[in-house]
């Protein structure tokens, strides 16, 4: 008998096939963090027109989780203001990918941690 996966459909199509994955040219605001718990590594590019965020793309050197965390918060967040984007919380990206199994939420924190860090290091040099 099969076992059954922890994972939702939509987490492992997210990790095998991310859209957003890679990086972005000259980009507007750029943003890494790692997860202390488990030595993982994200990295943000973002692309910002007129107060939105026109193209998102990710680097993540870590789990089937928090890549999958990353591709949703990337397909979350591409098309929003700022003030929206800023608004993701970590239960969203959980939520969006229909669920995590619990041993796994600390690995979407890592997603809007970064995606925070990117935007305000955006808005402080804007208002230099
Ligand atoms: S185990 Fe490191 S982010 Fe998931």
């Amino acid at each position: 008998m099969a076992k059954a996966c922890l994972y939702t459909n939509k987490a492992l199509e997210y990790f095998k096939h991310p859209k957003h994955a890679g990086e972005i040219k000259n980009p507007d605001a750029v943003a890494t963090a790692g997860n202390p718990r488990c030595g993982d590594v994200l990295k943000f590019f973002l692309k910002i027109k007129n107060n939105k965020i026109v193209d998102i793309r990710f680097k993540t050197y870590g789990c089937l989780a928090a890549i999958a965390s990353s591709e949703a918060l990337a397909r979350m967040a591409k098309g929003k203001t700022l003030s929206q984007a800023l608004k993701i919380k970590d239960s969203d990206i959980v939520k969006h990918l229909g669920g995590l199994p619990t041993i796994k939420f600390h690995c979407s924190v890592l997603g809007s941690t970064v995606l925070k860090k990117a935007i305000e290091s955006y808005k402080k040099t804007k208002t230099k």
